[in-house]
Formats: structure tokens, C-alpha cells, sequence
């Protein structure tokens, strides 16, 4: 089976579940076609699928790694002051790791962002083990396999909705860290890579976030110095990178 009929029988199928994509016209040009799967996947109903569809959606999503490209931590240099913690500009589902964080909600059962990024890119099976979790409060963290992600594991993570700074926002975005790290550790996993947690659609101010985020990493580097490998904070466009670079200078200067 080629892409192409790998493209359309996903398609098909998920038109068969969803009443309401019944008259749906599917376009002709295969770059159209994988778009419309893209949109099909992210805006998927949470329910079962068929042990065809899962295998087939299986070896598309390894075809699509392959072009996508995986990306190796090793292959990333480091910051220059502390050889474990390394800054990358990229998507966070080409990283191949010991876990990679997701920036979930609380029901755990997708969204946008790099949430939709990552239950795209890992499949349906990743739906069917965040089920089993039965969600996660915000500030916390809960594990699950990688499936077709570069990644093996998934910690998904839940940041606090920014309402103005007065809801303790600040403890529950850090305790997102602490507590993905600690998942890490208990799962005697070693690198781990984090998006920007809260920043997106939770509004949570990009200085302040950056700030949280590397104290936290760096207490429980200092605290698990011997249980923690290599963290990897990863922004996913340039205005990010930027605040990322000048606060962690601000920080290592600080130190220094
Ligand atoms: N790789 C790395 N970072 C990414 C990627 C990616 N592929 N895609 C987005 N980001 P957001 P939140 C960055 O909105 O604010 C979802 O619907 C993005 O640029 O994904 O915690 C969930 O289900 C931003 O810097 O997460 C929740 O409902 C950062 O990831 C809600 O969004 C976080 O943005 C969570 O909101």
C-alpha cells in the first residue's frame, strides 16, 4: 500500500465514523488529501478505533517520520555553562528521547497546540492510554508510551490557565516541572525535552514562564544530580527562542 492509499483509506474511515463528514469531498491532489487527513486526525471523536485502521494509521505515521525527520538530543549541542540543559528551536514531535513533555489540559484527551501536535504525530493509541488515566489535575503529571513519536514516553503535564498572576499560578507552573521530572525519575527514564508550558493558549506571560521553568529545572537537577541525564527546553518559534536565550543568561549570570 502506498501513501497515497494509505491517505485514503484513513480517510474513508474516518468518515465513516462522523456522521456529520458524510458529504465531505475528498480532493484529488495527494499534498490536498494529507492536509484533510491533518485536520480529520486533530478534530477526531474520542472513541475506539479498528485494529485495521490502527495498523494502517501506524504505518503512515512512520512513513510521515521519515519525512519529517527525527531529531537526536545528541545531535544538539548544549548550553555552553551546564553540559545538562540543552535549548532547541524545533518541533518537539521530531525529538528522539526518553520522554517528552506535553502541554495536555485536564481531561487529557488532546487539544490544540502541542498537544494536537503530539497526539497527531503519536496516533490513536495514545488517545486509548490517556483514557485509562482518567485525567490530571493542574500542576501534575501522568506517563504514557510514545507510539509513532521519535520520543518513547509522553508526560503529560497540566498548566495552569493564566488569570492575572493572583491564582498561584507561578507554584502550579512550576510544580508542572517538578512534576514531570519526578514521573522521569520513577520511571527510571534519564533525558527528558519540555515545551513552553502555559505559554500558548493558557496565556501565561513568556518571561515569567521561561524564569519558572529553568528554576525549576535546575532545583531538582541540583536535588537529582545523579537520577537526571540531559533536559531539553525546546522552543517552537524565534520570538520563543529569544526569550529563552536572554532569560537563561539573565539566570547563568546570576549564578555566575
Ligand atoms: N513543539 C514545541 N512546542 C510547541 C509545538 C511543537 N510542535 N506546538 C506548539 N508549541 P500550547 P498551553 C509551543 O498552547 O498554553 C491545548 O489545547 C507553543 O508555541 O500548546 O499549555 C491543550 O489541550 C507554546 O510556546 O499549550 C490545553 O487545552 C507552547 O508550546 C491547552 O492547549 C505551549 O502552547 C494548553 O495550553
Amino acid at each position: 500500500m502506498d501513501k497515497d492509499a494509505m491517505i485514503t483509506y484513513l480517510i474513508g474511515e474516518l468518515k465513516k465514523e462522523n456522521l456529520e463528514l458524510h458529504d465531505l469531498i475528498v480532493p484529488e491532489e495527494l499534498e490536498e488529501k494529507q492536509k484533510l487527513l491533518r485536520a480529520l486526525f486533530n478534530t477526531r471523536k474520542p472513541m475506539a478505533a479498528s485494529t485495521q485502521f490502527l495498523t494502517i494509521q501506524d504505518l503512515y505515521l512512520q512513513v510521515r517520520k521519515g519525512e519529517r525527520g527525527i531529531v537526536q538530543l545528541n545531535s544538539l549541542q548544549s548550553i555552553p555553562q551546564d553540559k545538562r540543559i540543552y535549548l532547541w528551536k524545533g518541533d518537539i514531535t521530531r525529538l528522539e528521547i526518553d520522554a517528552i513533555v506535553n502541554a495536555a489540559n485536564k481531561s487529557l484527551l488532546g487539544g490544540g497546540g502541542v498537544d494536537g501536535a503530539i497526539h497527531r504525530t503519536a496516533g490513536r493509541e495514545l488517545l486509548e492510554e490517556c483514557k485509562t488515566l482518567h485525567g490530571c489535575e493542574t500542576g501534575d503529571a501522568k506517563i504514557t508510551k510514545g507510539y509513532n513519536l521519535p520520543a518513547k514516553y509522553v508526560i503529560h503535564t497540566v498548566g495552569p490557565i493564566y488569570k492575572g498572576g493572583n491564582s498561584n499560578e507561578d507554584r502550579l507552573l512550576y510544580s508542572c516541572y517538578e512534576r514531570s521530572l519526578e514521573v522521569l525519575i520513577e520511571n527510571n527514564l534519564r533525558t527528558i525535552a519540555f515545551p513552553a508550558i502555559s505559554t500558548g493558549i493558557y496565556g501565561y506571560p513568556k518571561e515569567e514562564a521561561t524564569s519558572i521553568a529553568y528554576d525549576a529545572v535546575i532545583d531538582m537537577l541540583e536535588k537529582n544530580w545523579d537520577k537526571i541525564d540531559q533536559v531539553c527546553f525546546v522552543c517552537f518559534g524565534d520570538r520563543d527562542y529569544e526569550i529563552y536565550k536572554r532569560i537563561l543568561k539573565i539566570k547563568l549570570n546570576n549564578i555566575g
